[in-house]
């Protein structure tokens, strides 16, 4: 794969999977400021625009709505309705092939790159759909980025692997810009201190938590707003997992996440809510206090007691 030859303006189903993950684009405006106004206050003058909704959970940025998915003649999701609060981790759980990726895929339309699924339904960012004809899903991708399961660097230098979003987007003016974007991101990552003296060595190079967290890195160079993250632990050994879950901790204040995961013992450590899928069907969605104390369908109470899974 040659990235380099790689450019936004290139129709989806050419670019590489790979590059689809962080392809980017301009930072987003707010269409609305009046709108963030609003969450801080209880009443809503009445020539507001429609207020963004605000629930005990916080403010909602993504919804999806009665969401299903078929692969070909399979039906993978059935009706999920499920809302994703802001500066929060999300945690999707339940037992392998219930549909967790499939939905997590769902937010930022990376289903769209396997033919033979169909989406239905609908998807909101604010209140946007984002299967709407008009989306520009390089743009959409860029605002919602993902983060896989087994570490995939670039075969390029740290510092390229970070300013490749950055680059062919052009969000730096100058190689000043673009170097402290890379700083930026890679100190997010919690990386920079262990990489700064090779930014010039492969990503490859280094070990596996440490390309998890230069993939972190490189999604965050694009300054999503949503970060997708599918079982990003379940390659790395104990110690590259907690430093993965602390970052994860650090991030949610800055970004909104929903992380797939198949342990229990990490949603509980670091989500704020938990959702469980059974079957292509979201049975219980909560705090995740709530849902691992007192989980109120008995589906939910096999699979966390190791029942089921
Ligand atoms: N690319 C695909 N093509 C066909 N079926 C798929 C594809 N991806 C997933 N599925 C099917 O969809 C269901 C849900 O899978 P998935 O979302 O991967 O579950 P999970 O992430 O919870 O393990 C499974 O039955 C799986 O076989
Ligand atoms: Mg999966």
């Amino acid at each position: 794969m040659d990235c380099m030859t790689m450019t936004p303006t290139k129709p989806l189903s050419e670019l590489p999977l790979a590059a689809l993950q962080f392809a980017q684009q301009k930072p987003f405006v707010l269409q609305s400021t009046e709108r963030e106004a609003d969450m801080t206050t209880d009443s809503v003058s009445s020539r507001s625009p429609a207020p963004v909704e605000v629930t005990s959970v916080g403010r909602i940025r993504m919804q999806t709505s009665d969401l299903n998915v078929h692969y070909g003649d399979t039906q993978a999701l059935h009706d999920i309705s499920l809302e994703i609060p802001e500066n929060q981790v999300t945690a999707l759980i339940g037992p392998s092939g219930c549909g967790k990726s499939t939905y997590l895929r769902c937010l930022n339309r990376m289903n769209d790159v396997i033919d033979s699924c169909r989406v239905e339904g609908s998807v909101k960012l604010d209140d946007a759909d984002i299967y709407g004809p008009e989306v520009d899903v390089v743009e959409l991708r860029a605002r919602i980025g993902m983060v896989f399961q087994k570490p995939n660097p670039f075969p390029k230098s740290i510092y390229d692997n970070v300013a490749y979003g950055p680059r062919i987007h052009g969000l730096a003016d100058s190689r000043e810009e673009l170097d402290s974007i890379v700083m930026e991101s890679l100190e997010q990552a919690r990386l920079f201190d262990e990489v700064k003296d090779r930014l010039q060595a492969p990503g490859t190079s280094l070990s596996g938590g440490q390309q998890q967290r230069l993939c972190i890195a490189r999604a965050i160079a694009v300054k999503p707003e949503i970060i997708l993250m599918d079982e990003p632990c379940s390659a790395l050994d104990p110690i590259a997992t907690s430093g993965i879950e602390a970052l994860i901790d650090d991030l949610k204040d800055a970004y909104t996440i929903v992380m797939v995961t198949h342990s229990m013992q990490q949603a509980a450590r670091v989500s704020q809510r938990t959702a469980y899928f059974h079957m292509g069907q979201l049975v219980e969605t909560g705090s995740t206090d709530k849902v691992f104390s007192d989980p109120r369908d008995p589906r939910t109470r096999d699979y966390i007691s190791g029942r089921i899974g």
